[in-house]
């Protein structure tokens, strides 16, 4: 039997398609989750795809709540998916963004420490390098400046504190995850992206504007300095994604390290709304407005780090993720 692995916010989009390639692998999965942002349909999804786990309704605020699941689980290593990801939200509830997720990062922290668990991978952003005033982004570059939004803010903030508990405690592996743009399904269409409220991200309203749920989809200005003049940004597949954190499970190691995962190609809003097109063969009413503020005109991974150490790369194409929304959509009609 593999490793014993605790997935928070293993309900959420990365989480559960990242649980079902750790129970292929043969790990054992518990899987915590608070349920304010999934459903817990995903559950059995999981089941059906893999293997039903346990599973813990618990939210990392609940400091108690988290050391009984230690106590009863005896974990080898986390993978820390859980928190508030909605950048526009954390402008106007900045306190609610860093109370849930450093706080709850902290209690996690805690509960591992008193229970013997040194090893966590983390998901972090790359809303972390801010504005570094280069499109490519590679992990050497500085990250915690011009980070545009108190959620991201957040991602930067639990990365320091991950880098002083790894000085403190020299036993802790840690590997930080920069995602760039998770976008598509599971190709069985069982999983995908089906977040509670109003999306913010492209994806999740493109499907909105498909089951006319939204009129148009509202494309973030056309006069950026981009070859159609809307935003590039790296796409990279949810299951390509997934896979990212097996790779990082085999390269734990004392310390802090950190990747970017990209697909290192930038694609732009125009390119991304003509794939999803192409895949569903109907138009998808858009308009175009004024920019979005905060949004930069394009920014896109070096995943050449993570190619070398951890032997992972991209291998699923913005095709692929369309093709597997659709059939993610068509299902839950
Ligand atoms: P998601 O909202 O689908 O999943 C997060 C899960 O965490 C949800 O199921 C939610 O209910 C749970 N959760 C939130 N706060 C919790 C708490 N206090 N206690 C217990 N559970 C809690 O989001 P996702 O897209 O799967 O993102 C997963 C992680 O990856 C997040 O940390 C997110 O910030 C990060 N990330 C996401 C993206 C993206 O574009 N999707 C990009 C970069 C980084
Ligand atoms: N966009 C639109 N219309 C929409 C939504 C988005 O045109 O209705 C455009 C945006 O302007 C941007 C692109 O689509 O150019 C992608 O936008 P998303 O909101 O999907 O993603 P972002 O690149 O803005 O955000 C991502 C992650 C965040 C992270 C941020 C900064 O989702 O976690 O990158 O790195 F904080």
């Amino acid at each position: 039997m593999g490793k014993r692995v605790l997935v928070t916010g293993g309900t959420g989009y990365i989480g559960s398609h990242t649980a079902v390639e750790l129970i292929k692998a043969g790990y054992e999965v518990v899987i915590l989750d608070n349920l304010f942002n999934s459903k817990i349909e995903v559950l059995e999804r999981i089941g059906k795809i893999a293997n039903v786990v346990p599973f813990y309704k618990v939210d990392l605020m609940d400091a108690e709540a988290v050391d009984k699941v230690f106590e009863k689980g005896k974990f080898d290593t986390v993978i820390h998916f859980a928190g508030l990801k909605a950048v526009g939200e954390s402008v106007e509830k900045p306190l609610s963004y860093y109370e849930n997720n450093i706080g709850g990062t902290v209690n996690l922290l805690k509960a591992m420490k008193k229970h013997g668990c040194n090893e966590i991978i983390f998901s972090s952003s790359a809303t972390v390098y801010g504005d570094p005033g280069k499109p490519e982004y590679v992990e050497t570059m500085r990250t915690g400046q011009d980070i545009s939004s108190p959620y991201g803010k957040t991602k930067y903030m639990i990365e320091e504190i991950l880098k002083d508990a790894t000085v403190a405690n020299p036993k802790l592996s840690v590997v930080t995850l920069r995602y760039f743009n998770p976008i598509g399904a599971h190709p069985s269409g069982l999983l995908g992206e089906d977040p509670n409220g109003i999306p913010n991200n492209l994806m999740p309203i493109v499907m909105k504007v498909a089951r006319k749920e939204i009129p148009k989809l509202a494309i973030y200005g056309d006069d950026y300095p981009t070859p159609d003049g809307t935003c590039r940004r790296d796409y990279i597949h949810v299951v390509d994604l997934s896979k990212g954190h097996l790779a990082a499970m085999q390269a734990l190691k004392p310390g802090f390290n950190v990747y970017n995962l990209g697909s290192g190609k930038p694609n732009s809003v125009l390119e991304i709304v003509s794939a999803f097109e192409k895949a569903s063969g109907e138009k998808l009413p858009r308009k175009v407005v004024k920019r979005r503020p905060g949004d930069l005109a394009e920014f896109w991974a070096n995943p050449g780090k993570a190619e070398k150490e951890l032997g992972w790369k991209t291998e699923l194409t913005v095709d692929d993720a369309m093709e597997d929304t659709i059939r993610y959509l068509k299902n839950e009609e």
